[in-house]
């Protein structure tokens, strides 16, 4: 059927995020801390009804796949889901974003499976830091898992959330991991959604700024890293990139391409309103055709608002957190 535009706004909706959990081995403090309740296990779709979708998605054009959560190499067999995925006809990337706590572990397995590329997030390289952000001492064993990644040729981002006061001094030493290692390194704006409502972070224009002071020689970098909305610069001779994800100061839902499935089969058009389509009645209904599963993901492509709302908390309507919508 080829990509296909039915949200009126002109755009291709080629990319789905699939929250394969929604559980989590870190509790950062503007996403999962403690008492975010879990969703039950029976509600969460099993690998195979998540092929179903995939194939459905496939037939429609949307043929590249981001694996989240939660953390999704929590939830057993995750390597062996992207290799499902991507055995897919059709299916052109399957990615992967990860705290990075498990990923030395899982990276073979990940690799083996054709995993095209994985997103990592490291918000500080300080170990105080870290453990403060995330409530778990785990700094050694992302930067070990970054650096497995990097081995196996893969290709690697780190995901960093500045938040003034905590770690807004350290954008020189990401900005500098760029320059040796086969890293990009983005700086995410913080999003009003869950607890992100309740901490400070920064625009990207700030930090872009800070850096262009140090480093007037950064230059825009316009080749294609990803599927983000990420706008990326570099610095000359640099290994690396550097992106910024600005959700608020640099609005771009006009390309947005994806939708989102949650881990209890919800396909959700866009992240700032809680309107969703269930799939998994659909998927759990016997007989259920590839049509059925097709119709679903058209009304949830069909139902993308224009944009999001984030700066008119009044009219935001997703409530939940973070973790149980999908990054
Ligand atoms: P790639 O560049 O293809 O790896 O994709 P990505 O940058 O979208 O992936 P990642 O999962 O690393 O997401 C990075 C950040 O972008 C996270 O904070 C996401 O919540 C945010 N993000 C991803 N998609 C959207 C979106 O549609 N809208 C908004 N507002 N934020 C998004
Ligand atoms: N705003 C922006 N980014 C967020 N993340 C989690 N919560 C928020 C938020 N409220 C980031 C994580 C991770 C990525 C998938 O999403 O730090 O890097
Ligand atoms: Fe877990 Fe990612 Fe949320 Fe941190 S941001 S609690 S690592 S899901």
């Amino acid at each position: 059927e080829g990509s296909f535009d039915t949200t009126g706004f002109g755009r291709e909706i080629d990319y789905m995020r699939i929250s394969v959990t929604d559980r989590c081995n870190l509790r950062c403090r503007y996403c999962m801390p403690d008492g975010v309740p879990l969703t039950s296990m029976e509600k969460i779709l099993t690998f195979e009804e998540i092929k179903l979708v995939c194939q459905a998605a496939v037939s429609l054009g949307i043929t590249r796949f981001k694996i989240t959560g939660g953390e999704p190499l929590v939830r057993l067999g995750c390597p062996q889901l992207a290799g499902m995925i991507k055995a897919i006809p059709g299916t052109e990337q399957v990615t992967l974003t990860t705290n990075g706590i498990l990923l030395e572990r899982y990276l073979g397995e990940l690799a083996e499976n054709g995993l095209d590329a994985v997103n990592i997030s490291l918000d500080t390289m300080k170990r105080s830091v870290y453990e403060q952000i995330t409530g778990y001492d785990g700094l050694e064993a992302v930067k070990s898992g970054i650096e497995a990644a990097v081995e196996t040729g893969m290709k690697v981002k780190i995901n960093c959330v500045p938040q003034s006061g905590v770690n807004d001094d350290e954008w020189e030493d990401f900005v500098c991991l760029t320059k040796d290692s086969r890293v990009d390194v983005r700086f995410i704006e913080m999003m009003p959604i869950g607890y992100g409502k309740k901490c400070a972070g920064m625009s990207g224009d700030e930090i872009l700024r800070r850096i262009r002071e140090k480093y007037p020689d950064i230059e825009k970098d316009d080749s294609v890293h990803g599927n983000g909305p990420a706008v990326y610069y570099r610095l000359p001779g640099a290994k690396g990139s550097v992106g910024f994800i600005s959700a608020i100061h640099g609005k771009f839902c006009g390309s947005c391409n994806r939708i989102r499935m949650t881990a209890e089969g919800e396909l959700k058009p866009c992240l700032c309103y809680n309107d969703s389509v269930d799939i998994r009645e659909a998927l759990r209904t016997p007989g259920c055709s590839e049509e059925q599963i097709r119709e679903q993901i058209r009304k949830a492509v069909l139902g993308k608002p224009q944009m999001h709302c984030f700066e008119r908390a009044d009219q935001m309507s997703e409530e939940r957190k973070m973790s149980q919508i999908g990054g």
